[in-house]
């Protein structure tokens, strides 16, 4: 993707700013709208005087208004409230950034010719039951409000293809990781391991470790979420993008205790109430043969990554 101007909500969060980063290296003016409840100004710093920046809420009607005047070509639409536990604690809020700010987005793109606009799901949608590997045409089964919401989302971006013309996608990510994410409260487990390991201290598994998901790198989740929004064949259509391959938490544990050099090995503790999918591995074959999705990183590689990537920002 060349020479467009481009909207990224959530453009100073963990995905959303590895995705500026890369359009941005390819000459596309882009715009970020973020209002930093998760986003990292760090993130962006390399590129701050290069793109335009808005602190704001994409709730904010006026401001969604304010950017009729700009032009926008397409809209990578990630902010969101993040994620399943966040969603439990706040589902009024949950709903109103999740389905109310993506609405919110789609009408501005179809009332100011935006060409393409690629939404940003999520696999917990899937739920329990999905079969393996799963499919796009799967039966979703989401039991938090955040897959419920995401889910939700994501029926408003393809129906605002069929209903109004407009140019939507949809990804799927699955479990995505890599430099940018900084751990907290509500954040994946691969950022809360990598620090307890980094402080030498045992990761804590909630089950038994013999759960399983699909890691997806960030530069392969970015790298299939630009081809979704170049390629005409993804016009009303939506993508999973994992890695394709099923990585149990405990092996997962084992490697980032090694490559931090970690001794203190792992503790089990029991489940979370709202965390009872046991097994998540997805289809890439779709991605694949539609848009040419690639992913090349492997956990090994991709962890060894994150691990120097959080070296350089703690110290
Ligand atoms: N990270 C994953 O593994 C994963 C998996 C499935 C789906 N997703 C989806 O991908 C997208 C990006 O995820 P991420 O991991 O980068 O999350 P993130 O929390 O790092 O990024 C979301 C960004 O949106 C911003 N934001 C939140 N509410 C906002 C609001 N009301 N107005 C403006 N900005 C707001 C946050 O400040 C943050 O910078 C999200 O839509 C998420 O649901 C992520």
């Amino acid at each position: 993707m060349e020479n467009k101007k481009i909207l990224v909500t959530g453009g100073a969060g963990f995905v959303g700013s590895n995705l500026v980063n890369e359009l941005h290296k390819s000459g596309n003016e882009i715009i970020v709208i973020d209002n930093f409840v998760e986003g990292h100004i760090e993130n962006l710093n390399p590129i701050l005087d290069d793109i335009k920046l808005i602190d704001s809420d994409i709730r904010d009607e006026k401001v969604i208004e304010g950017l009729a005047k700009e032009d926008i070509d397409v809209i990578f639409h990630l902010a969101a409230s993040f994620a399943n536990e966040k969603s439990v604690r706040e589902p009024i809020l949950d709903m109103e950034v999740n389905i109310g700010g993506t609405v919110r987005l789609l009408e501005f793109a179809r009332h100011n010719n935006v060409e393409r606009f690629v939404y940003t799901a999520s696999s917990s949608s899937f739920g329990k039951s999905a079969s393996l590997p799963t499919t796009e045409d799967v039966k979703h089964n989401p039991s938090t409000p955040y897959a419920i919401s995401k889910l939700a989302g994501e029926y408003y971006t393809l129906a605002y293809n069929k209903l109004y013309g407009l140019g939507t996608s949809s990804v799927c990510y699955f479990n995505v990781y890599g430099p940018g994410e900084y751990p907290g409260e509500y954040r994946n487990v691969i950022p809360k391991f990598i620090l307890k390991a980094i402080n030498k201290e045992s990761l804590v598994i909630t089950g038994t470790g013999e759960e399983t998901r699909d890691f997806t790198y960030v530069s392969d989740a970015v790298a299939g979420t630009i081809l979704a929004g170049e390629k005409q064949n993804a016009i009303g259509e939506s993508f999973n993008l994992g890695s394709g391959i099923e990585t149990n938490i405990k092996s997962l544990a084992e490697i980032i205790n090694r490559l931090c050099e970690n001794d203190a090995g792992i503790k089990y503790v029991s489940n979370r109430n709202w965390d009872m999918v046991n097994r998540r591995v997805t289809s890439i074959e779709k991605a694949r043969k539609s848009l040419g999705y690639d992913p090349a990183t492997d956990i090994e590689t991709g962890i060894a990554k994150t691990v120097d990537w959080f070296k350089e920002v703690i110290e």
